[in-house]
């Protein structure tokens, strides 16, 4: 059993200032690729991403997938953790190499057996199970037959996504699809900072459409299979344009259409917005659309998650920019630096950008109950005296909270909210670097220690909310 240090702090016993709802889903979010480690345990194969990790240069330090942290060998330990902190959900991913190795259709029965041991451990624990269906894993095999460049992949995912649901829709209380497609489409295939690590704007494009044909099927699939809920998990965010000049607002306009509206609009209204269309006409004929696609795409689904870290800040470019940027329009688009304190990650920290994103998907989408899914911070955390005094991560969470409460309280349909990350992880790009975990891992041991602020956010649960910030 991993030894636990206390850090120290005590619970909130006062009641909270700011209270949220008595049934409110207090949660943390992991992702398979970023915890698991056991790359190749029980008949798992390669995904995109221990393909690119393997390519010298592009994740930080060399790093990868192996070990992370090891949560395929310390599920019960992991879940004994969650269960301390008093989570009323906990939102994981299922990896598709594990469960279809080669991304074929031939279910894995070692590796669906992981995720029904979680979800069973889960629940006796008291524990909601949230499942992300995708959260970047792709099998290598299907990115060698093009990927989502291919509209073939939208049916494996369905059809995984169906294996899935077989086995563990008795007991999942909310699937979420995807884990931000704008991510996997704009970064994976535009500009090849994340795996595959194509750079091609058009099949960025193709690969968005892909992937929201992958939601729709799969959407379809999943309500075949039960009752379950199903959400789809988007990275949307707050575009500001820097001054009321129109040609700044337009710069806000199209990043916003290529952020937020090219993935809402079809799933909420089965079209994809004319703007963004004539944008990107001069890359793309958008004829990877077919007949039928667009209202598989909107098949009504039952909650959102949103993903937040910070808004942007955009302007007309006067001189192109710098690097290579994720839009297909961004060379008409220059980002400003957002003022203010900043995470390890180099993002701003700002929370009134998720106060905005949850009033505004209401407001523009309709009244369907919203999930923070993913929030959170890297900090430079220090162990002194085998504790972790992170006082940054929980000022970041108070003030966020407090801003998804003050959205509450405007209104906004919201029903839970997921801290990013339970444990320090695999942070993509950045291998072991940065750490956003509420709990430390010491990746030479695979010792957990919570942090202050794991200790912070289980006297928030128990308390049902913050104080003022
Ligand atoms: C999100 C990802 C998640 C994690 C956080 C920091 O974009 O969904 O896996 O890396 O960023």
């Amino acid at each position: 059993m991993t030894a636990l240090v206390a850090a120290g702090t005590s619970c909130q016993t006062s009641p909270a200032e700011l209270r949220f709802p008595a049934d409110f889903w207090w949660g943390a979010a992991t992702a398979a690729y970023q915890i698991e480690g056991a790359i190749d345990e029980d008949g798992r194969t390669p995904c995109i991403w221990d393909t690119f990790a393997a390519i010298p240069g592009k994740i930080a330090n060399s790093d990868s997938g192996h070990p992370a942290c090891e949560h395929y060998f310390r599920l019960r330990e992991d879940v004994a953790l969650m269960a301390g902190l008093g989570l009323a959900a906990y939102r994981f991913s299922i990896a598709w190499p594990r469960v279809r190795p080669r991304g074929g259709e031939r279910t894995n029965p070692a590796g669906l057996a992981f995720y029904d041991r979680l979800v069973d451990e889960l629940l006796s624990a008291g524990i909601k199970p949230v499942a992300t269906l995708y959260h970047w894993d792709l099998p290598q095999e299907l990115e060698d037959a093009g990927g989502w460049t291919n509209r073939d992949t939208a049916f494996r995912f369905a059809d995984y996504a169906a294996g899935v649901a077989d086995r563990l829709g008795d007991r999942v209380r909310l699937w979420c699809t995807l884990n931000e497609p704008w991510c996997s489409a704009f970064l994976g295939y535009g500009i090849g900072v994340h795996a595959p690590g194509r750079r091609d704007h058009a099949a960025a494009l193709a690969a968005t459409h892909h992937l929201l044909l992958a939601h729709g099927l799969a959407v379809r699939a999943l309500r075949a299979a039960g009752p379950v809920p199903v959400s789809l998990a988007v990275n949307a965010g707050t575009v500001r344009a820097v001054s009321t000049d129109p040609a700044d607002a337009d710069a806000a306009r199209r990043i916003d259409g290529l952020l937020n509206r090219i993935f809402l609009d079809p799933v909420f209204r089965g079209r994809y917005p004319a703007d963004v269309l004539a944008d990107t006409a001069r890359i793309s004929d958008w004829s990877f659309v077919r007949d039928g696609d667009l209202s598989l795409i909107g098949s009504p689904i039952d909650a959102l998650g949103l993903n937040y870290y910070q808004p942007d800040l955009v302007g007309a470019a006067a001189t192109p920019n710098p690097g290579p940027v994720p839009y297909p329009t961004g060379e008409q688009v220059a980002w400003h630096d957002l003022p203010g304190p900043r995470t390890a990650m180099d993002w701003a920290i700002d929370p009134t950008g998720l106060e905005a994103v949850l009033l505004r998907v209401g407001r523009d989408y309709g009244d369907l109950p919203l999930y923070v899914t993913e929030n959170g911070a890297a900090f430079p955390d220090h162990v002194v005296d085998g504790q972790i005094d992170d006082l940054d991560r929980i000022d970041f969470l108070r003030r966020h909270l407090a801003a998804a409460h003050r959205a509450l309280s405007a209104g906004a349909n919201l029903r839970g909210y997921f801290v990013w990350s339970l444990l320090d992880n695999f942070e993509w790009a950045y291998g072991y670097a940065h750490r956003f975990g509420l709990i430390h891992v010491d990746y030479a041991t695979q010792r957990r220690t919570l942090k202050r602020s794991a200790h912070w956010y289980r006297g928030v649960i128990a308390a049902g909310g913050i104080d003022q910030p």
